[in-house]
């Protein structure tokens, strides 16, 4: 992505795997992902740890209620379902839990961004 220039032929659908509302790091990944709004479209997410939070603060983003999960791996197993599937995840959790993240996102043929570890 290079800012202001469209670059692909569509958005890639992406979702996001904490984050949630008083996350530190992933209002900066959504600014950053939907800084020229031609790269990403946020699709789906299990932001928060907390089920309930996740929906409330989810619907707030823009995202079709649907398309919230109570976890990750609800969310990875309904997603491939769909035709329009999500297609990259960011995952935005504490550390220990990136490795089981991951590998369940890379296992479902997904793209991933993880920033550090
Ligand atoms: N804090 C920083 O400045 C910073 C900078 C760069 C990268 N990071 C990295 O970003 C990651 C997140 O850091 P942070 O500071 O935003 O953490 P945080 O603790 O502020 O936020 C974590 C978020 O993940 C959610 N969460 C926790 N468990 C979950 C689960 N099982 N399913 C779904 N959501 C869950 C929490 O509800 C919360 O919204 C870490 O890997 C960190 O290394 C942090």
């Amino acid at each position: 992505m290079l800012i202001g220039e469209k670059k692909i032929a569509r958005p890639l659908r992406w979702g996001m795997i904490g984050g949630g509302r008083t996350a530190n790091v992933g209002p900066k990944h959504r600014r950053g992902a939907l800084y020229d709004n031609t790269a990403f479209k946020l699709v789906c997410g299990a932001f928060d740890v907390d089920p309930a939070r996740n929906v409330e603060f989810g619907t707030n983003l823009g995202v079709d209620k649907d398309r919230l999960y109570p976890d990750y791996k609800t969310m990875i197993a309904e997603e491939a379902k769909r035709e329009d599937g999500v297609e990259v995840v960011d995952i935005a959790t504490p550390n220990f839990l990136h490795y089981e993240m991951v590998k369940a996102a890379l296992e479902a043929g997904l793209h991933v961004i993880c920033e550090k570890p």
